[in-house]
């Protein structure tokens, strides 16, 4: 059968600060989707990473279905009102425009979403991620599905050798979706060439050169269905199928040890490494550090199993090490040089005020005639 995913995450408000929401607030997105999807889905998970509470849901309506966003929608919406009676920090956030909080970004729900044939045993992955941006997913994607280092597939897999077909959003473009498709191998340099610069370029989708299959669909995807105007994204969500033409579920985990560097943690303004947690993680140190979860499923006729946790394993406790130290050292240079984003990426409006006022207060020596 043809099975849709859609996996929709919000942040609706959270206890002590940006740090993860409550359990009622959760019961209360849990109730509406269980309540209102009944003859709408076919299955569900709400979840949580950081303060962001994702919903999954399987149906068979398609990409961009309106009823389905707008039960998501209203999910966040009941989580937002428990929220506000629970004195939840920034309840909202992410659906209305007045929510109490001082992040002048987050205004949208992120949503990643595919169609596609379901073969006779379906595995894939949702990851989602806190305190980061879209771009975070461009390193681990580049790597598990173009890079033999990290996909054995690649020179093993007579269906994965084929390669794989890119779809890349310039995300700065507000007129409309402005796409590129590249090819690996054969377009790997300008791949690489966008990929490096995850602010701009970001992975919407990964297909399979074998069979043309989808294997990866992001969060850029603009939500007209919900607010019927662009409402903006951070906070990253994205849905992977693997193994057989798609790399192996541990490839597509192997790039996560890494740990890069990324954008985002306190104010969403400054650089530090993906951390990969277990899921229903909390973030902590200097609001984070940021943080990507990720949970493991099969489906059959649209039903899913249990969730496995994929980063809960003895091997991401080295790899949360690891990545601590690198939050650590980064942190020891506070808000100098790359420590901090440069003046168009952050996400408070401060700065430009002092730098505003500070103008009268320059003077030029021995200025030249
Ligand atoms: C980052 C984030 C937090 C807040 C910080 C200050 O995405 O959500 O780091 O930016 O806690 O929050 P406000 O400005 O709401 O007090
Ligand atoms: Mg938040
Ligand atoms: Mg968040």
């Amino acid at each position: 059968m043809k099975v849709t995913l859609t996996a929709i995450k919000a942040d609706v408000g959270s206890i002590g600060g940006h740090i993860c929401p409550s359990k009622k607030l959760l019961a209360a997105v849990e109730n509406t989707v269980k309540e209102d999807g009944r003859d709408l889905v076919i299955d569900h998970l709400v979840s949580y990473t950081g303060d962001d509470v994702a919903i999954l849901l399987t149906h068979d309506r398609g990409i961009d279905d309106e009823q389905v966003h707008k039960l998501a929608w209203d999910a966040f919406l009941a989580g937002t009102a428990v929220a506000k009676s629970q004195g939840l920090y920034g309840a909202g956030q992410d659906l209305l425009r007045d929510a109490f909080s001082g992040n002048t970004r987050g205004l949208g729900p992120a949503v990643a979403e595919m169609e596609f044939e379901e073969r006779p045993n379906e595995p894939f992955l949702m990851f989602a991620a806190d305190k980061t941006e879209p771009g975070a997913y461009n390193l681990p994607l580049f790597l598990a599905f173009a890079d033999p280092m990290y996909n054995s597939g690649l020179i093993l897999s007579p269906t994965g050798g084929k390669g794989y077909r890119f779809t890349v959003m310039d995300v700065d473009y507000i007129e409309g979706d402005r796409v590129v498709e590249l090819v690996t191998p054969e377009d790997m340099y300008d791949l690489a060439t966008l990929l490096r610069d995850n602010g701009r370029y970001v992975i919407e989708s990964i297909h399979s050169r074998h069979d043309g299959d989808i294997a990866v669909s992001s969060c850029t995807t603009r939500l007209r269905n919900i607010a019927g105007k662009y409402v903006g994204k951070d906070d990253p969500i994205m849905l992977v199928r693997t193994q057989k033409s798609f790399p192996a579920t541990g490839e597509i985990l192997a790039p996560f040890e890494i740990t890069h560097y990324v954008a985002g943690f306190m104010r969403g303004s400054h650089t530090g490494p993906l951390t990969p947690v277990k899921a229903k993680s909390a973030v902590s140190f200097f609001d984070g550090p940021p943080i990507v979860s990720g949970l493991a499923f099969s489906i059959r006729e649209g039903r899913l199993t249990e969730a496995i946790d994929v980063f809960d394993h003895p091997y991401w406790d080295w790899v949360r090490a690891k990545a601590a130290q690198k939050a650590h050292y980064i942190r020891e240079q506070g808000f100098s040089g790359a420590a901090m984003l440069g003046i168009h990426d952050l996400e408070y409006v401060g700065i430009n005020h002092r730098l505003d006022a500070l103008e009268s207060r320059f003077v030029v020596r021995n200025p030249e005639e």
